[in-house]
């Protein structure tokens, strides 16, 4: 049984208020808040358990490295990977992406290679790629989405040509909330050959993942969404692509041995692992996945799936606002402008004045925007803990706003 008043105590910022009216969290999309219990192993690993890990002999660093390590088994059984080596943990999608751009890309494609992404791609699945265009001549292969913002798997597989290397895509976009049938597209995908890369930051937060399933080859994920610290997070890497891949950072930890004219990089996934990392945040992000285990992310998605079905709802009825994205497959994400000329930043400073937390801008998703024909959109972006009142909420702060701009 999902108590979403049960679950809402859990997390302790849901009982404050902002502006002098109660916080209503809609900014999810962006980073998600954070449950006790993760605050709690948060003080509890700085105030009783902290040590550098893989380096010590000594008690409190055996302690803390049995703690980090526990959460590569916590991440490979969320994703459903088949082994908790096909996880490197790292600082989140961003650094996953570029880990794999610099990593697995760049030593295997030449110019005029292509890599296949779609328009509504996240800058963190974008900028990598741009990198290799920039220094090595490849070319970046765009597929547009429809007008109900869906992207059709076919296409991405029809984009295929002979030098294509690479297809990297989102599983959830972070601005209209479609959600991508990356099983389709990894099928198609690599029935001529060509490997795929999920971008999971999104898809990962809003239903179950099962990276065996999708059979996708990398799948990148991020702590603070999934309501874990900031500063951590994980890509899975099919057995076969790590053995492909180059290490991106070098340093302590990913090593073997190391003299003056050599160097034995560690087994994968410590040799793409490499100083100090995010130790604490990474006990953390285990926590968060524990929580989210134990609720079950069938019930988070079901949950969701309410609070989306009553926005579209309550928002249609709103004929001054338009809603980017109209698929029925999406997520609760909900990116809309207003008639008339305020600006996405004018209506989420009104929303705030009524505690309505939302994102306002370009959502790093420049080709969307254009795509859109649009510069900024306001985005109301929902979370587990998320109720219909707090819908009602933001409804009744969007009227205030058209009544001031309209
Ligand atoms: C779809 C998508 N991909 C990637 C990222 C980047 O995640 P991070 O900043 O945690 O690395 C985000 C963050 O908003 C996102 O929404």
């Amino acid at each position: 049984m999902y108590d979403v008043n049960n679950i809402r105590a859990d997390f302790p910022i849901l009982g404050r208020e902002v502006n002098g009216k109660p916080l209503v969290y809609l900014d999810n999309g962006a980073s998600a808040q954070k449950p006790q219990v993760v605050i709690d192993a948060i003080t509890q690993a700085y105030s009783m358990e902290y040590s550098n890990v893989h380096r010590g002999l000594h008690y409190l660093s055996n302690l803390a490295t049995d703690k980090y390590e526990a959460v590569r088994g916590k991440i490979a059984k969320f994703l459903n990977a088949a082994s908790e080596n096909e996880i490197v943990l790292n600082s989140g999608t961003t650094e996953g992406i570029n880990m794999v751009a610099y990593g697995w890309a760049m030593p295997r494609l030449q110019a005029g290679d292509e890599i296949i992404l779609s328009v509504m791609e996240h800058h963190a699945n974008i900028v990598p790629w741009h990198f290799l265009r920039e220094r090595q001549g490849v070319v970046l292969k765009w597929v547009d989405v429809d007008s109900t913002g869906a992207l059709d798997p076919q296409a991405v597989i029809d984009a295929i040509g002979p030098k294509t290397k690479l297809v990297a895509v989102t599983q959830c976009s972070n601005v209209l909330g479609t959600m991508v049938d990356v099983k389709a597209i990894t099928d198609g995908v690599h029935a001529k050959g060509v490997p795929v890369l999920v971008d999971g930051s999104q898809g990962s937060v809003h239903a179950p993942v099962d990276v065996q399933d999708i059979g996708c080859d990398f799948y990148a994920i991020t702590g603070h969404k999934l309501y874990g610290p900031s500063g951590s997070g994980a890509i899975y890497c099919k057995a076969e692509r790590m053995a492909e891949m180059r290490p991106f950072i070098g340093g302590g930890d990913m090593i073997k041995e190391v003299s003056k004219d050599a160097v034995i990089y560690n087994d994968p996934p410590m040799k793409f692992e490499a100083g100090t990392p995010g130790i604490v945040q990474t006990i953390g992000f285990g926590v968060a996945l524990d929580y989210l285990m134990d609720l079950g992310m069938e019930n988070v998605a079901t949950h969701e799936a309410e609070l989306r079905d009553y926005t579209v709802q309550k928002l249609s009825g709103l004929n001054w606002l338009q809603v980017q994205g109209t698929t029925a497959d999406k997520a609760a994400i909900f990116s809309f402008t207003l008639d008339g000329a305020a600006h996405a930043h004018d209506i989420s400073t009104i929303l705030d004045k009524k505690g309505v937390a939302v994102r306002a801008g370009h959502h790093c998703a420049g080709p969307l925007m254009e795509h859109l024909g649009v510069t900024a959109t306001c985005r109301a972006s929902f979370g587990l803990y998320n109720t219909t009142d707090e819908v009602d909420t933001l409804v009744q702060a969007l009227e205030l706003a058209h009544e001031l701009f309209g």
